[in-house]
């Protein structure tokens, strides 16, 4: 790939810019941000980074020129503002919808081919805000947040089996909040079921916690987490680059799958260089199909938010 855009050089945004520089997996990165000299600041101390960490992705930073970012295969949003303490994912929505709008509007106009993986929250009503703001296919719009929430889970499953998280594989399913819905069902350990390792209770603290593991960082850090969000949406990046078709937890466009229309949610999705190429319906019991429904009804009382808001009426 070319170039790949990196917008919001916060947290996030930078440390997103770093993995993927590290990883080589463009030519160039851009990172971009409304801060005077902020993004040209971080792109130059990564770039400085190359020799030392061994690549050659050319580091770039832009205040707010969105013409750099001309020709970028992928876009990742980072902007807006992060979480306090004490503040959910949703209250963040008045702020971010207006600058996701923005933000995408003013990218597309220099990559309208791009794929656009969206990271600001609150994740899924941003996503859809930035799939209008596109007003391209869905399978090219589409929000990172189940590759850091398995992640959490699986860090928690590790410690609590003394395993190595690389034998652990999970899917997780909903909105990124509270009410996201981690699967044990469809969670192994070197192909051995979870549940044949953990006891329920066992199982369940380490689910509780899952959901609300970006809050327990939050509230250790006063502002929301990064290492990992960056490293998953450069997971992401890296699965669409080489068009390794992974199965990934994905915030994705579902028109009627899970029963679930005109809705951004997290489902398991297959990512390739055509970015969602597949969603994958899995089956669910009473219980996660209750779970699952609940998070969509979470999710879609902050889309009836951003409906209200009419940032895209004509
Ligand atoms: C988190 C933020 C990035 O979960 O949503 O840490």
């Amino acid at each position: 790939m070319n170039k790949i855009t990196v917008i919001g050089a916060g947290n996030v945004g930078a440390t997103c810019a770093n993995v993927i520089a590290h990883k080589d997996l463009a030519n160039e990165v851009v990172l971009l941000d409304i801060k005077e000299g902020l993004a040209e600041g971080k792109a130059l101390d990564i770039w400085q980074t190359s020799s030392i960490n061994h690549f050659n992705t050319r580091v770039v930073g832009s205040t707010n020129d969105y013409l750099k970012t001309k020709g970028s295969g992928i876009i990742v949003i980072t902007s807006g503002i992060p979480r306090k303490p004490g503040m959910s994912r949703d209250d963040l929505i008045k702020t971010n919808a207006s600058i996701v709008k923005e933000v995408t509007e003013k990218s597309i106009k220099y990559s309208p081919d791009a794929i656009i993986i969206v990271v600001s929250n609150p994740l899924d009503v941003m996503t859809y805000a930035a799939f209008l703001a596109a007003n391209k296919d869905p399978h090219k719009v589409f929000g990172m947040a189940g590759i850091l929430d398995t992640g959490r889970y699986k860090a928690f499953l590790a410690n609590a089996l003394g395993a190595s998280p690389s034998d652990i594989h999970a899917m997780l399913l909903g909105g990124h909040g509270d009410t996201m819905v981690p699967l044990p069902r469809y969670t192994s350990v070197s192909g051995i079921p979870v549940t044949e390792l953990l006891g329920k209770e066992e199982i369940d603290k380490i689910v509780d916690r899952t959901r609300k593991g970006g809050g327990e960082l939050v509230s250790l850090m006063g502002t929301s987490a990064w290492y990992a969000p960056g490293a998953a949406v450069s997971q992401m990046v890296e699965a669409i680059v080489d068009n390794q078709k992974r199965i990934f937890p994905v915030c994705a466009y579902l028109n009627g799958e899970y029963g679930i229309k005109k809705l951004y949610l997290g489902v398991p999705v297959k990512l390739g260089k055509g970015g969602v190429e597949e969603i994958i319906e899995i089956s669910l019991n009473a219980d996660e199909k209750k779970l699952l429904t609940s998070s969509a009804e979470s999710v879609k009382k902050v889309m009836k938010v951003l409906d209200d808001m009419n940032l895209f009426e004509e």
